[in-house]
């Protein structure tokens, strides 16, 4: 892997078949010219947006796509995880209903990965399915959610819990609106992120690092070459396991005990903050199963310090988090299926994770709890 981007759009592959783009621009001025080789003359198109997200974009988007379709209408929630909800997706297909949205008409997911998750699920299934594409404005989205082809919402506060396997037409990415990203959910991305070097690759892993200082002050150079690199790595997990039958589970590294510290915290804490605490969890059982060295885990650690991420949790039971884990979707004939590491870069999938195992990682997160090695 070259860890110099090329500032080319990239093309994601189903079956050996190109089915959309990728596109890395810094602003939506391209935006124009993509739709229109998608064929959008005559389709209505509708934004569905978040308040944050809307407030900032949704006029200039409106104003491009006017030029090259027939018709726009906005929908846009109040931003939030609690939101992403069929209660939303009901008003959704509500405001479809009522602008008469048909089958050859698109959605158009301007926001992060709540925005992406939730129009992705809604277009895969409004009239049985329409296509949309992903205008993905957070860090998260833009090197993870919005590529793939996963959709969903959160059901009773089970994460992710209705949804559905629904490719966008493209994916168009404009750089400066990571400007207006509030910090913490900057680095709610870079959880992502580094989670995508210690799964996949341990050269990106140590770029990564080695360019704390340019990312932390986003310089607009590093942050396109990691967006990018990013992306071809979600791109090559995706494209050779498109319905996660295999190893595209891997990208799941962190947030089985993640899920159960963002459910049980009711979502007071950010995805990416649960997913960073989640890995490093997985991390601790990687290292007591001596399949990670001592320097390795507590590097694992630490990184998430040097990048604003969490490396403990209060306020919650440990034995509630094993049985929350336990509750996850990612269960297989009873059996968790869980992310290890067997080094850095090198994920694989174990389903012989003890509750044991996961006790003693959840506890060295757990602030309450006299810490064995501090
Ligand atoms: N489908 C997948 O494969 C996949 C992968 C990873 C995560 N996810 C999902 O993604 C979600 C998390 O995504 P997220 O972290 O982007 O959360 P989010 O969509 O809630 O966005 C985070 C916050 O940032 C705001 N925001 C986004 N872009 C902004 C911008 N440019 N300027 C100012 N504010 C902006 C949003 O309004 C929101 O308040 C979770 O629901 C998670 O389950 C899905
Ligand atoms: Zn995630």
């Amino acid at each position: 892997m070259k860890y110099t981007a090329e500032h080319k759009s990239l093309p994601v592959h189903k079956e050996g078949k190109e089915i959309y783009q990728i596109h890395f621009e810094n602003d939506f001025e391209k935006l124009e010219s993509y739709l229109s080789e998608l064929d959008v003359k005559t389709k209505k198109l509708c934004i569905v947006t978040d308040s944050n997200v809307g407030a900032l974009y949704a006029g200039t988007l409106t104003g491009i796509l006017e030029k090259v379709c027939a018709r726009v209408t906005v929908f846009t929630f109040p931003a939030g995880e609690e939101n992403k909800t069929l209660d939303t997706v009901r008003n959704l297909y509500e405001h479809l209903i009522l602008e008469h949205f048909d089958r050859k008409d698109m959605l158009v997911a301007l926001g992060g990965g709540v925005v992406g998750d939730l129009t992705g699920y809604a277009a895969a299934t409004y009239l049985r399915g329409i296509s949309f594409i992903q205008v993905p404005t957070s860090l998260l989205a833009q090197v993870d959610s919005s590529i793939g082809g996963k959709t969903g919402v959160d059901f009773d506060r089970y994460k992710n819990m209705v949804g559905a396997f629904h490719q966008p037409k493209m994916v168009y990415m404009n750089m400066s609106a990571l400007k207006t990203l509030p910090d913490e959910q900057f680095y709610c991305g870079m959880g992502e992120i580094l989670k995508h070097g210690l799964i996949k690759d341990a050269g990106y892993y140590e770029w990564v690092i080695e360019r704390m200082s340019e990312i932390t002050e986003r310089d607009s150079q590093t942050l396109l070459d990691m967006v990018e690199i990013s992306c071809k790595i979600k791109r090559r997990v995706v494209e050779q396991d498109p319905y996660e039958k295999g190893d595209r589970a891997l990208l799941n590294f962190g947030h089985t005990i993640g899920h159960a510290i963002e459910k049980l915290k009711n979502f007071e804490l950010l995805h990416g903050q649960c997913v960073a605490l989640g890995y490093v969890a997985a991390a601790h059982i990687s290292w007591k199963r001596e399949l990670l060295s001592t320097e390795e885990f507590f590097e694992i650690r630490d990184m998430n310090v040097g990048f604003d991420l969490p490396v403990s949790f209060s306020g919650l039971d440990s034995k509630d988090i094993l049985d929350a884990t336990k509750l996850d979707k990612k269960m297989e004939a009873g059996q968790i299926k869980f992310i290890l590491l067997k080094g850095i870069g090198r994920a694989y999938i174990d389903k012989t994770v003890t509750d044991e195992e996961i006790l003693a990682a959840v506890d060295f997160l757990n602030a309450e709890i006299e810490d064995e090695n501090e």
